[in-house]
């Protein structure tokens, strides 16, 4: 929109991208939209070329901006939560979200093969700046022994008492899954402290990073995007603006900006206490 970039797409266009990763329209963040210069030349090429409206796909940081830029140029906006993290409040599902979830736990099942082989004790750390649903949902659908995440309060002595417990009953291997914001250390950090406590152990540390972010969406990816697709342009026509489209309960849902922006998206307790007991 700044550089005036704007290509009129026909449906031949839009096709042959549903099994494509990444993003054609490509994706950036952008200094220059945070300033109100920015801003008005991104209006003006709008104006150009008769853009009524805009769906704005990403996460608080797109939200926020296009927050501001319905407030300064009444340009009626509506959002799509697109975003690995998965930590938008107002929505179940995030694109992307899901394919990084499969993609991290087939690594895991990778890693749990030499795991098991050589019993060893693997760190791995998965995306999640701030929040922990990618390494929760990880964790749990690879079997690890322990998940670490920002929203848990777990310290090295409480992951020491639980990988003690897995020692006790002659357990050789384990897999704990770190969520990259952790709090009380990296999985690097982690290893090198745990390595102290059991030395019997030989860790190992891998960060899967941006292997998350790429490949064949997942077929939960598909259906949500054509969902949220297809309704952010209906709530454009039926002249709905500041609101992201998000999923509840299956359901598509309308949720203002204020509050996909303002509350936070609490991890679910109740599935963190059921992979505690599960791992045990
Ligand atoms: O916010 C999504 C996210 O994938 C985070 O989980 C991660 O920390 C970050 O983006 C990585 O950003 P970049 O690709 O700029 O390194």
């Amino acid at each position: 929109m700044i550089e005036g970039n704007i290509e009129r797409l026909e449906k031949g266009d839009v096709g042959n991208i549903m099994h494509r990763g990444g993003t054609f329209l490509k994706t950036a963040r952008s200094e220059r939209f945070r300033s109100k210069e920015g801003r008005q030349q991104a209006y003006e090429t709008l104006r150009t070329h008769d853009i009524d409206g805009l769906v704005a796909i990403g996460g608080d940081g797109t939200f926020t901006g296009a927050r501001i830029f319905h407030e300064e140029f009444n340009v009626p906006v509506v959002g799509i939560p697109g975003t690995i993290d998965n930590d938008l409040f107002g929505t179940d599902y995030s694109i992307g979200f899901d394919t990084a979830v499969n993609t991290a736990i087939e690594a895991m099942d990778r890693i749990r093969d030499t795991a098991e082989s050589h019993n060893r004790l693997f760190f791995v750390e998965v995306m999640g700046r701030d929040t922990g649903y990618i390494a929760l949902n990880t964790g749990i659908g690879s079997g690890a022994a322990a998940i670490l995440i920002p929203e848990s309060t777990k310290d090295i002595d409480a992951l020491v008492k639980h990988l003690a417990k897995a020692t006790k009953r002659q357990k050789l291997f384990s897999l704990v899954v770190v969520a990259e914001g952790n709090e009380n250390g990296t999985a690097q950090e982690l290893a090198e402290q745990i390595k102290v406590k059991f030395p019997e152990y030989d860790s190992r540390v891998t960060i899967i990073g941006h292997l998350q972010r790429g490949g064949a969406p997942s077929a939960l990816d598909r259906m949500i995007a054509s969902q949220m697709g297809f309704k952010a342009v209906e709530a454009i026509l039926a002249g709905h603006t500041n609101v992201m489209v998000g999923i509840q309960n299956q359901k598509i849902a309308l949720v203002p900006f204020d509050e996909a922006l303002t509350k936070r998206k609490a991890i679910d307790e109740e599935l963190l206490r059921m992979a505690e007991i599960l791992s045990m």
